[in-house]
Formats: structure tokens, C-alpha cells, sequence
């Protein structure tokens, strides 16, 4: 274990309709077996002691699990590590003197609520708005009455570790919600309990999308590079097969 000193420059905004701007902190002696978010913790009882209000942040299971934490670290989503949550990056990553710019995941369709946390309630009415199966499906079946080839299973699997945290939004330069659209699409519409609705997901998930201000993929590939779950951009080819496909078949 050894110890490093750092200086963040954190985005601070009071609330949605204030102007923000970039705060400059020093902190001492930070254990590089930290997590990102427990140096952030360490800032904030600093600031607290000092009268200072702490930084806001969003988190929860801190296990790279539930995609509520995020923040751009020198121009990065959830930082320089890939396939990791910024709860999941470890300060062993920097070295002393490090100077780190620490932003929000910005995007027109998420707008900052305060500091580092913005609202990304437009990724729920996606979901509302057709990513769930509601057709009866029956009881239980016998785990192997539907047969489903193992690919099929794991391409299916692979979408379905999307955990929503945006940051392919927020490295996007249009803005786009494809990934994650089209991660939650696939992984219902791979496996037959989600054929039935597939026509109706699609038109209508598409629609939620656009309506909620977030741009068109250009297949830059931005967010495939920073995903902490490595979807692929594949998945954005099944999204546009499925969406052209219900588009243009009747009923
Ligand atoms: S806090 Fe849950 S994924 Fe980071």
C-alpha cells in the first residue's frame, strides 16, 4: 500500500438552473487500495470539517452492479480503466501529483441536478415505454422445453449485463441512447418469451428514445469504448434490424 497526493478540480452546481463551475481541491496522503468513490468520501468529510458543502455524487451498490455511480475523469466516463465502474476504479491507477478534472455525465437528455448527479429518468420511461415482457407466458416450463441454442443464450445474456449507467450517453458526441436501447431490445428480443412484443417494443422503445432529446448514432463507437459491461455495438445492428422490421411489416 502507499499513499498519493492529488489535486481535483469537481464540477460544483447548486442546483439545475444554477451556473456551475470547476471547484480546485488538494488532498494528502489518499491509499492508493482506495476505491475512486471512498477518496471521494474522504473529500467530503474534509469539506464538511471545513465548513465546505460536500459533493454530491451518485452511488449505491459501490460493486459495479446497479449503474448508479458516473463521472467523467479527464474526459473519460467512469475514468482511464475500461470495462470498469467508477465505484470499481481504484486510486492505484494514479500516481501522486495527478491533477484530476472531475465532471458530470453530460448530456442534453440528462440534466445535472446537483454536482456530479443528473437525472437520467429518461433511461426509465425507455424501459417503460416497452422493455419488459407482458404477455402471459404461463407457469414455469421445464428448463429445457424451449430449446435455445447456447449462442442465442449467450449473445442474450452478454445484452442483458447492460446496468443502465449512461455513460455510453455521456462519451456520445450526438448524444445518443442506441447502446443502451438496444442492449435492453436484444436481450428480450433474442429469446422467444420476448417475440410477441417485439414489433410493438421496438416502434415504441425507438420512439421514447427520440422524444426524450437524445441524438442518432453515427457509429462512432464512443460508447462501446467506455461501457463498463463491454456491450457491443452489435447490439445497435439488432436494435435497427428490429426497429426497420416492425416499420415496415403490417400489424
Ligand atoms: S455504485 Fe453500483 S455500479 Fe457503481
Amino acid at each position: 500500500m502507499s499513499n498519493i497526493d492529488l489535486t481535483l478540480q469537481i464540477w460544483r452546481q447548486k442546483n439545475s438552473d444554477a451556473l456551475g463551475k470547476l471547484e480546485t481541491y488538494t488532498l494528502d496522503k489518499i491509499s492508493t487500495d482506495m476505491s475512486f468513490l471512498e477518496m471521494l468520501d474522504v473529500l467530503n468529510e474534509k469539506l464538511t470539517m471545513e465548513g465546505i458543502e460536500p459533493v454530491a455524487f451518485d452511488h449505491d451498490c459501490r460493486e459495479g452492479i446497479c449503474g448508479m455511480c458516473g463521472a467523467v475523469i479527464n474526459g473519460v466516463a467512469h475514468g482511464p480503466e475500461k470495462e470498469t465502474t467508477l465505484c470499481q476504479l481504484h486510486m492505484r491507477h494514479f500516481k501522486t501529483g495527478d491533477v484530476l478534472v472531475i465532471e458530470p455525465f453530460r448530456s442534453r437528455a440528462f440534466p445535472i441536478k446537483k454536482d456530479l448527479v443528473v437525472d437520467r429518468s429518461a433511461f426509465d420511461k425507455i424501459i417503460q415505454a416497452g422493455g419488459y415482457v407482458s404477455v402471459n407466458t404461463g407457469g414455469t416450463p421445464d428448463g429445457n422445453a424451449i430449446p435455445i441454442s447456447s449462442h442465442i443464450a449467450e449473445l442474450a445474456m452478454d445484452a442483458a449485463a447492460c446496468i443502465g449507467c449512461g455513460a455510453c450517453v455521456a462519451s456520445c458526441p450526438n448524444g445518443a441512447a442506441m447502446l443502451f436501447t438496444s442492449a435492453k431490445i436484444s436481450q428480450l428480443c433474442l429469446l422467444p418469451q420476448g417475440h410477441a412484443e417485439r414489433k410493438k417494443r421496438a416502434l415504441s422503445m425507438v420512439e421514447t428514445m427520440d422524444k426524450e432529446g437524445f441524438g442518432n448514432c453515427t457509429n462512432l463507437r464512443e460508447c462501446e469504448a467506455v461501457c463498463p459491461k463491454s456491450i457491443s455495438i452489435r447490439n445497435i445492428a439488432r436494435l435497427n434490424r428490429e426497429f426497420v422490421r416492425a416499420a415496415f411489416s403490417e400489424g
